[in-house]
């Protein structure tokens, strides 16, 4: 009996191809379910009781070998082919898995992008806000119904300290700090304490715009609207309905004319044509003379749109929850810059 596990091991120790088939065919002869390995171990019972140790010694050695031979050929025949390939010139590149932006992320620098051309600079304030900056400077006193309308997270501890609903906490910072002239854009996260589904999500992102000058009419601030539509969805069409924010008056919503040809059309503009695209408005002089700048002097106009909605309407996007699961399948999708 070993003499027979000692004739294997030599075969196996001798054995040697290059050629993927007879490397299986060694493999299942021997390490294969009903290979020799197998029926030596299923023989190891009938040995009689003074030679089980040495065969059972020898056996395992025979063991280690064809696994270290399977490997050891295997190996070489990997490496083959990798040398293979390399080696031929005609070979196309090897595919570079490269990184893409965020689809949110290339929305927003289009944004950016088409206001800075226009002389907009950029600024940032903190996510983390005092209510001063969030609510109260923008006309939204203590117990102002309209509150309401942005369910907000508080900070437990501190009432006064919660995370901004909109990125018009920023312009307040922006204007305690600047006097006009001021055009800038603030681009950022806000969050609200929402119930997350297809078109709602407790954390999202805004671009918020503020323009301070002598002057400021709201002809200008629809030619500004009207810019920025047309070079980002190169539709110029757009109305502007009368709407209310305690921050501005008068204020209105954007829509953009978006077609009615499909049956697409007709659900996402539930059958008017039309898509409502941000809010927007004249600053409210309290809002000014709360930030420190004379609205007998200056007065301006804002806007604040949400950078998933024009996302959604950009890639026909339907579901708001797919920008944060973060499925590398989806992601891929965007590689093209807008
Ligand atoms: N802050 C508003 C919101 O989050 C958006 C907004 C509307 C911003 C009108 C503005 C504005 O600056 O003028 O819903």
């Amino acid at each position: 009996m070993i003499d027979r596990v000692k004739e294997h091991l030599e075969q196996v120790n001798a054995f040697t191809s290059k050629d993927a088939q007879a490397i299986e065919e060694f493999r299942i002869s021997y390490a294969g379910k009903k290979g020799i390995l197998n029926s030596l171990f299923a023989a190891f019972r009938e040995v009689p009781a003074d030679e089980k140790k040495a065969f059972g010694q020898e056996l395992n050695t025979l063991k280690t070998a064809v696994t270290d031979k399977i490997k050891e050929l295997q190996s070489q025949l990997n490496n083959k082919g990798v040398k293979a390939i390399l080696s031929d010139p005609t070979r196309t590149p090897f595919p570079i898995q490269t990184g893409n932006r965020h689809p949110l992320a290339v929305v927003k620098n289009r944004i950016i992008d088409i206001f800075t051309q226009i002389g907009f600079t950029i600024s940032e304030g903190p996510e983390i806000e005092d209510d001063w900056h969030n609510f109260t400077a923008l006309n939204l006193p203590e117990y102002h119904p309209a509150r309401d309308m942005q369910d907000t997270f508080f900070i437990q501890t501190d009432p006064d300290i919660l995370l901004r609903t909109h990125t018009s906490s920023v312009q307040v910072r922006y204007m305690e700090r600047n006097q006009p002239p001021i055009r800038t854009i603030s681009p950022g996260r806000v969050f609200r304490n929402e119930a997350i589904s297809s078109r709602a999500h407790c954390i999202f992102h805004q671009v918020e715009g503020l323009y301070i000058a002598k002057n400021v009419s709201f002809a200008d601030l629809k030619q500004t609207l009207q810019y920025f539509t047309e070079s980002l969805f190169g539709n110029s069409k757009i109305r502007l309905r009368p709407s209310y924010f305690p921050f501005t008056e008068p204020s209105a919503e954007v829509d953009i004319y978006w077609g009615l040809e499909t049956e697409t059309d007709y659900r996402i503009t539930k059958g008017t044509g039309w898509l409502e695209i941000m809010g927007c408005g004249m600053v409210d002089p309290n809002v000014l003379e709360n930030c420190g700048i004379d609205p007998n002097e200056y007065s301006g106009f804002a806007f604040g749109m949400g950078i998933e909605r024009i996302a959604m309407l950009l890639y026909q996007i339907s579901d708001i929850r797919l920008f944060f699961e973060n499925d590398v399948r989806f992601l891929k999708q965007f590689k093209a810059t807008l």
